[in-house]
C-alpha cells in the first residue's frame, strides 16, 4: 500500500512539474516583445532580394516569379559611370512591391528605423518609379536602408545597364520557385542548437528573418538543410548537373529532378530534346555508355537560373 501511494506522489509532482513548465511557457513567451528585436544586416540584405512575400499572393498568383527585385554588383556609378568600390545592390523595377522593411519601417528596429528614414531616405521610395536600394552602414557600424534613388540619383534602369546581365541574381523569383516546387518537404532551412553547428553551420538569429515572408524553414528534414548551402558548394556546374538530374552526382539520391525548370530551349535557343536525354541516360545506367549525355546550359531568363541564384545565396 505504502509503495503504491509513494509513486502516487512521485508521479503527482512530476505531473505539476510537467504542467507548471509548460504554463511558465504559454504565459511568459507571449510576454517578450518580439517586434521590438532589430533586423540584422542579414535581415535587411535577404528582405531586399527576395522582395514583398514569396508564396500565394496577388502579386504573383502562379509563383512565377513575377514582380521580383534583382541583387546586382555594380563596379561603375550609374549615374556618373565612374569606377567605385564593387557594391551591391537591390533593384526594384516599376511596380515591384517592396519588402516589410520599407512598407513597415518598425520591422527594422529602433535604430536601424530612424538611420533608414532619416539617412536613408526610404520613405521617398516610390513603388511606382521603381527604387535601388542598398545595405548601408555608418561609422558607428549600425546598419541601415539606404534609398539610392532619392540619395544618389540611382534609377532602376541605369543601375541594370551599370551591372550587367552576369551581375544579376535573380535570387528573389528563384526562392519563389523553392516555394512552389515544394523543396521544403524535404529541405530545412533552420540548423539548430544541435550538431547542426558541425555539419550545417550556425544556427541563425532571431533578427535575420525581420521583414522575410515566408521563412520557409520546413516541416521537417529529410534532406541537408540548405541554409548556408552555398559556403560548402559554391558551384554552378554542380548545381546545374544536380537539378537536371540529383543521380548524375548522387547515385542514391532520392530527390526528384528539376529538369523541366530549364524551359523549351538552352543558352543557345535550341530546343532542349529531354526524350533523346533521358533514353541516353537510360542507357548509362545500363552500362551501354561510358558517360552520361551532357547537361544542356541553361538559358539566361529559365527558372533554373533563378533557383540556382537563389541557392547559392544561401551563404
Ligand atoms: C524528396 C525530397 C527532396 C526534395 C523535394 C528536394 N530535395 Fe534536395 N536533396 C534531397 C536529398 C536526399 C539530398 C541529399 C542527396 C543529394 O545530394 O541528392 C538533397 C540535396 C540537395 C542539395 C545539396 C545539399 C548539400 O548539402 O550539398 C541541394 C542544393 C538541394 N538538394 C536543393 C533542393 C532544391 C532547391 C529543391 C527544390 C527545387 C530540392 N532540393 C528538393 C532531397 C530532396
Amino acid at each position: 500500500m505504502n509503495v503504491n501511494f509513494r509513486e502516487y506522489k512521485m508521479g503527482s509532482r512530476f505531473f505539476a512539474l510537467a504542467l507548471g513548465g509548460s504554463m511558465t511557457i504559454t504565459l511568459l513567451l507571449p510576454s517578450f516583445d518580439i517586434a521590438s528585436v532589430s533586423a540584422t544586416d542579414i535581415a535587411m540584405d535577404k528582405q531586399l532580394w527576395a522582395g514583398h512575400e514569396t508564396g500565394f499572393s496577388l502579386d504573383d498568383p502562379l509563383l512565377l516569379g513575377w514582380h521580383k527585385p534583382v541583387k546586382a554588383l555594380i563596379k561603375t556609378d550609374p549615374k556618373t559611370g565612374q569606377a567605385m568600390e564593387p557594391t551591391s545592390v537591390y533593384v526594384y523595377e516599376k511596380g515591384a512591391p517592396f519588402p516589410g522593411g520599407i512598407l513597415h519601417p518598425d520591422n527594422l528596429g529602433v535604430v536601424s528605423k530612424k538611420l533608414s528614414l532619416e539617412v536613408g531616405r526610404i520613405a521617398e521610395a516610390s513603388n511606382k518609379d521603381g527604387a535601388v536600394f542598398l545595405v548601408s552602414s555608418n561609422d558607428q557600424k549600425q546598419y541601415f536602408i539606404e534609398n539610392a534613388t532619392a540619395t544618389r540619383g540611382w534609377t532602376p534602369e541605369d543601375t541594370l545597364k551599370a551591372a550587367g546581365d552576369e551581375n544579376v541574381s535573380h535570387a528573389g523569383a528563384g526562392k519563389t520557385y523553392f516555394v512552389r516546387e515544394g523543396c521544403w518537404w524535404c529541405h530545412t532551412l533552420l540548423p539548430e542548437q544541435t550538431q547542426d553547428w558541425q555539419v550545417f553551420g550556425a544556427p541563425p538569429m532571431l533578427g535575420d528573418f525581420n521583414g522575410e515572408s515566408p521563412t520557409a524553414f520546413g516541416s521537417d528534414r529529410k534532406a541537408p538543410d540548405l541554409l548556408h548551402v552555398g559556403s560548402r558548394n559554391a558551384s554552378r556546374e554542380w548545381m546545374m548537373l544536380h537539378f537536371f538530374n540529383p543521380r548524375l552526382v548522387q547515385p542514391h539520391s532520392i530527390m526528384p529532378r528539376f529538369d523541366y525548370m530549364w524551359g523549351p530551349v538552352d543558352a543557345k535557343g535550341v530546343k532542349i530534346d529531354y526524350a533523346k536525354w533521358r533514353a541516353e541516360y537510360n542507357e548509362y545506367t545500363e552500362g551501354k555508355r561510358v558517360t552520361p549525355p551532357e547537361v544542356p546550359m541553361y538559358a539566361s531568363n529559365s527558372e533554373i537560373r533563378s533557383l540556382i541564384d537563389f541557392v547559392l545565396t544561401m551563404k
